[in-house]
């Protein structure tokens, strides 16, 4: 998703990064009981419900700095001992990875995060937890494809779909860590044969977001695309960027569901090694497992939950089930260097 640089983040000290976001800074700085101060790349108005239900359940105040999840983590790193943050939320496995690099988490302990949260959406030692999945899938054009032509992620870059994909740059990192499950799934020579057999049937130079790479399909421009389902959604009648005419025309596919299943992304988060409310934050994580909590979450950026039973948006929910790829989403971080020098061998722009 695009994330907004909040310009409180060049602010230089923290006492105006707290003022910028009208926090006053003794609440931050001296942690006093009953607070939590978390820093989240999320920008989603549902994230705000969560906090306050949180709130008014515990008493626990949420004190939050919102940023770029690459700053966030330079921030945190920059604070060292001093850092006033108890949790970073973030999307993306491969940020979170960045952050794990960056030394900034400390393990977790917690028996309601190990019994609700799939082994393979957890790093295995309790590093950070995921909170929400993002499939990426297939979109097509449904008046030019039957779905019957397509089958899986490898089948894209065979030469029958020559100058028929659009797809975004290699630097989102949404790709990244496609091609990152693939690295995992099919090892290192067979990923770059498939970057060069994408970059060969590209209808045109990658450009655009997801919901470019949507609306270029709808219109013709291509036959299909790879994008996270959410960002369909917001197509639909009476959703954020709601416009029929696209949402109408792109079919959802997933792939490889005779094999591994369609590739799951994540957002998540981690405590910090220095949290001065590590007890908050633990209780924090622990509510955003439970059933409402996890409607609540998915629902507010049309996501999946990681808890099972809970329900779906409506509109990914008419996308049908699916069969996810379980590899351990950890791996997609550290595969994720190799991914982009793969990408970017195969002149994947
Ligand atoms: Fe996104």
């Amino acid at each position: 998703m695009p994330i907004k640089r909040r310009s409180f983040l060049r602010a230089g000290s923290i006492t105006a990064a707290i003022a910028a976001t009208g926090l006053k800074t003794n609440q931050v700085s001296a942690a006093p009981k009953g607070e939590l101060n978390l820093y989240s790349s999320r920008h989603y108005d549902t994230d705000e419900l969560l906090y306050q239900n949180f709130s008014e359940l515990t008493g626990i105040k949420i004190n939050r700095l919102k940023g770029d999840a690459d700053e966030l983590i330079s921030r945190i790193q920059n604070e060292g001992r001093n850092s006033p943050a108890d949790l970073l939320l973030t999307v993306d496995a491969a940020r979170l990875w960045r952050a794990e690099q960056a030394g900034i988490f400390a393990p977790v302990t917690s028996e309601v995060l190990e019994e609700n949260i799939p082994d393979n959406l957890r790093h295995p030692e309790g590093l950070w937890f995921s909170l929400t999945k993002r499939a990426r899938v297939i979109m097509y054009n449904n008046r030019q494809i039957d779905p019957s032509q397509l089958s899986t992620y490898e089948d894209l870059a065979s030469p029958k779909w020559r100058d028929r994909v659009v797809v975004r740059s290699s630097n989102n990192v949404y790709n990244q860590s496609l091609v990152a499950s693939l690295i995992a799934n099919l090892g290192e020579e067979a990923t770059e044969k498939w970057c060069r057999g994408i970059v060969n049937n590209m209808a045109r130079p990658p450009q655009g977001g997801d919901m470019d790479q949507i609306k270029a399909v709808a219109s013709g421009l291509a036959d299909v695309t790879l994008a996270n389902t959410y960002y369909l959604a917001r197509f639909a009648p009476d959703r954020s960027a709601s416009n029929p005419a696209i949402f109408n025309r792109i079919g959802v596919f997933f792939p490889n569901q005779d094999g591994r299943g369609a590739h799951v992304n994540v957002s998540g988060a981690g405590i910090v090694k220095t949290a001065p409310n590590r007890a908050n934050a633990i209780r924090f994580l622990e509510y955003l497992v439970s059933p409402p909590a996890q409607a609540i979450f998915a629902q507010g950026n049309s996501e999946y939950p990681v808890v099972s039973n809970v329900p779906l948006d409506p509109v990914i929910a008419r996308f049908g089930d699916f069969t996810e790829d379980r590899v351990n989403v950890a791996q997609l971080g550290e595969n994720n260097p190799l991914a982009v020098k793969i990408m970017d061998r195969a002149g994947w722009r």
